[in-house]
């Protein structure tokens, strides 16, 4: 049973470099997975194993990814950025003065997948050894190679692009998840160099400096699948998958039901009640909420939106909207922010809502624009009908009554309020308030023209044996 280290831990997490091999503006530990950045990722992880400071070394992009830090984890800034070694340095640095055995933990702020069990398993650094760090076996292409002596102990780590044609062989590879005490850290990173193939001051060489020393390195293996490094869009795919796969069997085993969990995509801030159902290509984001029994797709994108228990959304787009208990939306319907739909209401097919509210049980099945609208309960929207919110300058309110029946293909010009139990005429075009429980039509009279069709089927005749003559005489 090893010590636990003297005194608590501290925490670096270095997430300074550009992350060339994305080719992206973004800095890499910016770039998202699962609705979370992947330093996000790292940081939760890291605060199982309660350091009593987190350090985040930032310099590409530093006020962006600064800014995106939890209360209580500080940034750092490297400037140049001249390697892994470097920024560690800097860290340490401004930590001040640390207790020489206290543990220093030091992680690479794109490497998501690393869970907090592994980062406690770290902080528990016995006292007698100067690192405690992680190695994988076999390890992936690019990390750096693990050196061991005849007898088994760690000499050093080389780095890919530095090995000999042997040493790149060699299978046990550096995931970059190390504990250290922290005097020793800070002795070696005083003697690390630049003498390599990008001319970088590497944290990895502090390992071979403190064997040299004569300090001990213990090591425990990890999962390949956990310590999946994101260099580039490919790597970044993979851990969203591996992401993808913990949240949704988690959500699974919390009785979520799931035809295609491959083919479901759920930020880990989303929460999903027991009881709900979730069909394949659904994208729930953000702050979104599902209630219990509700069912969700297929084919809906779902952002910052509440469904309510036993309502069904399909094949629709909802953004910062709230759908009521046993309230029903799409197919096909896109849902804008400020929607909100009480319980048992519906917004059907080809509907689009914006800052709208539906009362309990109110309708609007079909092919409508609904913007900047207060509608009451039990009124029905008639298909093909609008608000006509915007005169091109501003945005208009129009509110419908309780149980007004609004005719099909009605314009509804804004502002305009249509009172309780109203009616209005299909295709009308509503300019002005109407009363409670009047009928307002707005059309002209029709008018019917008997004998009509048979008349222009006998002039369509002539024409056409006009022609055939015509020919015929040519
Ligand atoms: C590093 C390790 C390698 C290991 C691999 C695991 C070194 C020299 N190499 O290589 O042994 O197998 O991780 O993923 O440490 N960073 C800074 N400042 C800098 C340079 C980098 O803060 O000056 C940060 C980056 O933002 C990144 C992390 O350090 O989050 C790792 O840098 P990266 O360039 O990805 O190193 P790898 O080539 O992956
Ligand atoms: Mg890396």
């Amino acid at each position: 049973m090893p010590d636990p280290a003297a005194t608590a831990g501290h925490a670096i997490v270095l997430a300074a470099g550009k992350g060339t091999r994305m080719k992206s503006d973004l800095a890499k530990v910016l770039h998202r997975a699962a609705g979370r950045t992947l330093l996000a990722w790292v940081l939760e992880a890291i605060a199982a194993s309660e350091p009593q400071r987190t350090l985040v070394v930032v310099g590409h992009q530093a006020e962006e990814v600064a800014a995106g830090l939890p209360a209580g984890v500080d940034a750092v800034a490297q400037e140049p950025q001249n390697g892994t070694g470097h920024a560690a340095q800097i860290a340490l640095d401004h930590l001040g003065q640390i207790a020489p055995d206290a543990t220093v933990l030091v992680a690479y702020g794109d490497m998501p997948l690393v869970g907090g069990e592994t980062y406690a398993a770290l902080a528990a650094r016995p006292a007698e050894v100067e690192v405690r760090m992680a190695t994988v076996d076999p390890g992936p292409e690019g990390f750096g190679r693990m050196i061991r002596d005849a007898s088994g102990s760690v000499r050093g780590i080389v780095e890919e692009r530095d090995c000999s044609p042997d040493q790149l062989l060699l299978t046990e590879r550096n995931p970059g998840l190390y504990a250290f005490r922290a005097g020793a850290l800070a002795d070696a990173l005083a003697k690390v160099g630049t003498d390599n193939s990008q001319g970088e001051m590497y944290l990895t060489d502090v390992i071979g400096l403190i064997v040299d020393g004569g300090g001990r390195i213990e090591t425990f293996t990890v999962p390949a699948e956990d310590v999946v490094g994101v260099n580039s869009h490919d790597q970044l795919a993979q851990v969203e998958a591996a992401l993808r796969r913990r949240i949704n069997t988690d959500h699974m085993r919390n009785g979520v039901w799931m035809l295609d969990p491959d083919r479901t995509y759920i930020d880990a801030t989303v929460q999903i009640e027991a009881g709900a159902r979730i069909y394949p290509g659904t994208h729930l984001e953000g702050a979104t909420t599902v209630g219990p029994g509700a069912t969700v797709g297929p084919d809906c994108y779902l952002v910052d939106s509440s469904v309510g228990g036993e309502a069904r959304v399909t094949y629709s787009v909802l953004r910062a909207a709230m759908v009521g208990e046993g309230a029903s939306v799409g197919p096909y319907a896109s849902l804008r922010p400020g929607t909100v739909l009480a319980a048992r209401s519906k917004a059907g097919t080809f509907v689009e809502t914006k800052n709208t509210t539906l009362g309990e049980g109110a309708k609007v099945p079909h092919l409508s624009y609904m913007g900047d609208a207060v509608i009451g309960r039990q009124a029905n929207v008639g298909a093909g009908s609008i608000t006509c919110n915007y005169d091109g300058y501003e945005k208009h309110e129009t509110v419908i009554g309780e149980r007004a029946f609004i005719g099909s293909d009605t314009m509804l010009v804004a502002p305009v309020t249509i009172g309780d139990g109203a009616v209005t005429g299909a295709g009308s075009v509503i300019t002005s308030n109407v009363e409670p429980g009047a009928l307002a039509i707005e059309r002209s009279p029709q008018k019917d023209v008997p004998g009509y069709a048979e008349r222009r089927a006998a002039r369509a005749k002539k024409r056409d044996d006009a022609t055939r003559d015509a020919q015929k005489g040519s």
